[in-house]
């Protein structure tokens, strides 16, 4: 049986009736962008994520862009941010003109640590950017918030943790915990003042119609994704609880020679991660009994060569280095039944064995 990383329908199907009557309702509104849709659902993300405000964007990486120009950021700044996650984590600090300042990670955890990031601010840091990969949460941020502006990217970590710095950036890219049919994101905050000023910078500065006090952006939300979203929010729990079943089995079933990123109780498994010392050995083998991966990610952050350019010099990181050759996600998602899953950890039982037989073998 031919298993797929990630397959949105199962998901989708039991809801399919709800989604199509949302597409309805919006496409006789003839009200396509922001518009009642898009507040209804800020209005249940911001309760269901605990905070006082939500701000609808176009995408993940938008949420962060707007962040650092909400906060006025730009040359001459220093932005602190792991030096292993998603390349938006970093587009937006070069996209204001601001410095990143590179973190390396926790090899168990996956994640650049709370006291990590607080020994990498310096008195040019604006803000920090700390971002629980793969769903796993970081303890201690809140004393990270006390010193400097942070910003939580939660792309991968929906319910991960309640928001403890200034802001938390989602994304409803569709393989997210949350996932929009196309591209969305969202920016919540407790602070009155910084969801007012998100809510001028996504709609070009303008606070009133055709006034323009800044900039900005076209980051606006559309409608027809906030009324699928809001079909899918309520299923988010039940959707995590899956993920967490399928990670549990994972970790008790897989072979020693995989190693699961540490877990924690509160982790949203956006993604199953298993570091292998043969990794590209390991991908091939599960490639070819119909396994589907992906390497999140072969290049980290700090070696892209856009980065590596303008970065000057830091801190060298060698944890996130040695995870890019190690990383690999494997299927984790609503709806992977239990005999799919047998499937991988067969296939991948299978693969590590004969990895070691044929490290045994004499060169
Ligand atoms: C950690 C992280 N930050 C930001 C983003 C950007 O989100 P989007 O794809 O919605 O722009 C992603 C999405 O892949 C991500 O994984």
């Amino acid at each position: 049986m031919a298993v797929p990383l990630f397959d949105a329908w199962p998901m989708h199907e039991p809801l399919a009736e709800e989604l199509l009557a949302a597409v309805e309702r919006v496409l006789r509104s003839g009200r396509f962008i922001l518009g009642p849709e898009v507040e209804a659902f800020e209005a249940a993300l911001s309760k269901t994520l605990g905070c006082a405000h939500a701000v609808g964007v176009s995408s993940g990486s938008d949420a962060l862009l707007a962040c650092l120009m909400a906060l006025d950021m730009g040359p001459g700044a220093e932005v602190v941010v792991p030096a292993y996650s998603f390349f938006a984590t970093v587009g937006c600090v070069l996209r204001v003109g601001a410095t990143p300042r590179f973190v390396d990670i926790d090899p168990t955890t996956l994640n650049a640590e709370a006291d990590a990031l607080l020994a990498a601010v310096t008195p040019q840091t604006r803000a920090v950017i700390a971002v629980p990969l793969f769903g796993r949460p970081i303890e201690g941020l809140e004393r990270v918030a006390e010193r400097v502006p942070l910003i939580e990217d939660n792309a991968q970590a929906m319910g991960a943790a309640p928001l403890r710095g200034l802001a938390a950036c989602y994304s409803f890219f569709p393989t997210k915990n949350l996932g929009a049919l196309g591209d969305g994101g969202a920016v919540v905050t407790q602070d009155a003042a910084f969801a007012e000023r998100l809510r001028r910078t996504r709609a070009h500065g303008s606070g009133r119609k055709y006034h323009h006090d800044e900039p900005g952006g076209n980051f606006r939300l559309d409608a027809l994704q906030a009324a699928l979203l809001s079909v899918k929010l309520p299923h988010l729990p039940a959707h995590t609880a899956a993920r967490r079943q399928l990670a549990e089995r994972y970790i008790k079933a897989l072979p020693p020679g995989l190693t699961p990123q540490t877990p924690h109780a509160s982790h949203v498994y956006h993604q199953f991660v298993v570091r292998s010392p043969r990794r590209d050995a390991l991908r091939a083998a599960l490639g070819a009994a119909g396994i589907g991966t992906e390497v999140y990610y072969p290049l980290p952050l700090h070696r892209q060569g856009f980065v590596e350019a303008r970065k000057g010099r830091q801190a060298p990181c060698p944890e996130a280095d040695a995870l890019s050759t190690e990383a690999l996600a494997l299927p984790c998602y609503p709806g992977l039944t239990e005999a799919a899953q047998r499937e991988v950890i067969e296939a991948a039982s299978r693969a590590c064995a004969a990895l070691e037989k044929d490290a045994r073998l004499p060169v």
